[in-house]
């Protein structure tokens, strides 16, 4: 679902179905993940590092996607598809409903190392896949992509808002304190510290209509996040489908809400004058 401006090129597998990289590439791998195993205890839900412990990545290359399948399917029957960094929606919540993520093969160039807008390997298999070892999040991943299935085309631009404040940019309060779930979050580090430390986003109890009036945009560290107390919240909102096919059309006749940031043009104008 992300837009790629062809800087990256996704990787093709050989026979066996492995993707080759460069020592410098297996470095930033390596490098992402020293950085990141020391910034997200006290940010991210325990859930998270317990399920990246169990998914047992290496640390100091680039995994290949069929040892992370190997794992995911002995917890949960998930696996990780390859894929190019823009597919369908269609494409998209058709390999979701068959336990399949799609997962981006590049990794990002050094330069990129703190942000980029495409998801590439990094985002995708630390930030997601470790999650799909949880059997309520791996249902609810599973349960979205069937609903997405089923939806009208016009309503799938509100699916991929609830992907984008859950999976994406969700935020969980646990008793210790507000924790990180997102592999948005996760995966990136400078946002890890703006969403719980910066006291500049709104934090926003999740609630289905709520979510799906909410614009958001890729490129901007988020204004806003949708808070939950745990994953059986995410199961629940989708292990009724008609609720939330309700939750969409109230949505529409309600409206969007005006959005918290200034649309991406002025906002360039902006920092240029
Ligand atoms: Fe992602």
């Amino acid at each position: 679902m992300a837009k790629g401006d062809g800087k990256y090129i996704s990787k093709e597998p050989d026979a066996q179905g492995n993707r080759a990289y460069t020592a410098e590439e297996h470095l930033v791998w390596r490098d992402l993940y020293n950085r990141q195993e020391k910034l997200l205890p006290g940010l991210a839900a325990q859930e998270y590092l317990d399920a990246l412990e169990k998914l047992g990545l290496p640390r100091d290359r680039v995994p290949q996607l069929n040892e992370v399948s190997a794992t995911l399917l002995q917890h949960t029957g998930w696996q990780v598809e390859g894929v190019p960094a823009l597919i369908s929606f269609k494409k998209f919540f058709t390999l979701l409903e068959a336990r399949k993520f799609p997962a981006a093969t590049f990794i990002r160039l050094r330069e990129e190392f703190d942000y980029l807008q495409e998801p590439d390997i990094f985002h995708e298999i630390y930030g997601h896949c470790p999650l799909l070892t949880n059997k309520i999040y791996a249902d609810f991943m599973q349960k979205y992509g069937e609903i997405g299935l089923k939806v009208a085309k016009e309503d799938r631009a509100m699916l991929a808002r609830l992907y984008w404040f859950t999976v994406e940019f969700g935020l969980m309060k646990k008793p210790e304190g507000m924790r990180i779930y997102g592999a948005g979050i996760l995966s990136s580090v400078g946002e890890s510290d703006y969403a719980l430390n910066s006291g500049i986003p709104e934090y926003r109890k999740l609630d289905l209509v709520d979510v799906f009036r909410t614009p958001y945009r890729i490129d901007i560290y988020q204004p806003v996040y949708f808070v939950i107390n745990g994953f059986n919240d995410l199961y629940n909102l989708v292990k009724d489908e008609n609720v939330l096919l309700d939750a969409i059309r109230e949505a529409r006749s309600l409206g969007e809400h005006a959005p918290k940031f200034p649309p991406k043009e002025a906002g360039l104008q902006a920092v240029g004058a």
